[in-house]
């Protein structure tokens, strides 16, 4: 049988890993994992409260509204303006999404038609290049890395390169899996751009309260204008902790969310209401949660960069945001490739990471840590490295 649009989506990469490191576990061994992004410090308490408490009220169990309720628009609008002085509009200018990943999915549907060109980092997290895919968008990719000077002169050229010219442009800073940062001098020229060239910005700004050493990321929104040619997407998954509960929101220009809104009004009834509700709470009662899950991350990010350099894992940047080590396989192992490096890391040194090529081609020198186990099993896993590199990674 032939399915084509999802014909052209290659398999997983990460399931080669992510089957390694079970079948080490039903072994008895203690794999330490830090291959999927997946958070694991727990969400906030007045989330879990408010969440059954609003469950136990029979009101709550009927179909919601697909862009999310008034007061969970509200909400957001105010974290925005709280946080990065972005002004906007809850009715107009905010839509709840289940999770950052079905807005973008479904957002282009919206802003892409087939053949449309889209312009997209490589490497990149996947479903940046897949959503438009799926669209039937023709996608263009500019390499990423910590090698790349000026981003926006890569995009400008992948641009001038592109055919049919970009309809729409992908970015997301601090970015998964490279870390690569940028500041607001960099969104003032990208909406410069896209207001001369009439290109719509999306920007994934899913680590949006991950950062660390002083550094902070800037919303696309907070420059003026922004609104006019671009949206941003906002989740409560890695500020809050909240993977499971997928809530996410795009933000910012009223004709993509209005588009966006029709779509989804006939594909979904919103998420649960409680869940919107414990949403709504967390927001306005917890605005210091994410600064707990950064400071813990943080420590996590120095163990695991302090300790690779100790056992000579030279190279590896320390990251100045996001929940990620994206670092460059040591030049004696490079030959392997990222998967047989990962696969090796698995079962010599009972570390589970992301193979590199799994985000793109262009990743394939590098593998990406997840910070998403404690100090202790972090530093665990480092001297399981440190064997497995003393051992050559020679399999047995
Ligand atoms: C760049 C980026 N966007 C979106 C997501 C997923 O967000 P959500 O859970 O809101 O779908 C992730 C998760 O790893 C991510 O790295």
């Amino acid at each position: 049988m032939e399915f084509r649009r999802i014909g052209n989506i290659p398999p997983y990469v990460f399931a080669v890993v992510d089957s390694l490191k079970m079948e080490e576990r039903r072994r008895g061994e203690d794999v330490i994992d830090l291959g999927f992004g997946n958070p694991d410090i727990p969400s906030p308490d007045i989330a879990v409260e408010k969440l059954c408490e609003a469950a136990r009220n029979s009101k709550n169990h009927r179909y919601s509204s697909s862009r999310g309720i008034p007061k969970l628009r509200k909400a957001i609008t105010d974290l925005y303006a709280r946080n990065f002085g972005v002004d906007l509009d809850p009715e107009r200018e905010a839509i709840v999404t289940i999770g950052a990943k079905e807005g973008l999915a479904h957002l282009m549907w919206v802003l892409a038609e087939p053949g449309d060109g889209v312009i997209v980092p490589s490497p990149s997290y996947p479903i940046h290049l897949f959503a438009p895919n799926l669209a039937g968008a023709r996608v263009t990719q500019v390499e990423l890395g910590p090698h790349v000077e000026d981003f926006f002169v890569a995009l400008q050229q992948a641009y001038e390169r592109s055919w049919p010219r970009a309809r729409a442009i992908i970015t997301s800073f601090p970015h998964n899996p490279t870390t690569y940062s940028v500041d607001k001098g960099f969104f003032e020229r990208l909406v410069e751009f896209a207001k001369k060239n009439d290109v719509f910005l999306v920007h994934d700004f899913a680590y949006a309260d991950i950062y660390f050493d002083g550094y902070r990321p800037p919303s696309l929104l907070e420059v003026p204008g922004a609104k006019d040619v671009g949206v941003e997407l906002y989740t409560l998954t890695k500020s809050f902790s909240m993977p499971g509960w997928r809530v996410g929101f795009v933000l910012g220009n009223p004709e993509m969310i209005a588009a966006l809104q029709k779509l989804k009004s006939y594909l979904d009834y919103g998420t649960f209401q409680p869940i919107q509700i414990a949403s709504i709470v967390t927001m306005n009662e917890a605005p210091d949660y994410p600064k707990v899950v950064r400071d813990l991350y943080k420590v996590r990010r120095d163990v695991l960069c302090d300790g690779l350099e100790r056992i000579a894992w030279s190279g590896v940047e320390r990251p100045k945001g996001t929940m990620f080590v994206w670092a460059p396989i040591p030049e004696q192992y490079r030959h392997l490739g990222s998967v047989e490096f990962s696969v090796r890391l698995v079962k010599q040194a009972k570390v589970a990471v992301s193979p590199g090529v799994g985000f793109g081609p262009e990743g394939d020198g590098f593998v990406r840590f997840a910070l998403v186990e404690n100090e202790q099993r972090i530093g665990q896993g480092l001297r399981g490295i440190k064997r497995a590199f003393d051992a050559n990674l020679a399999l047995p």
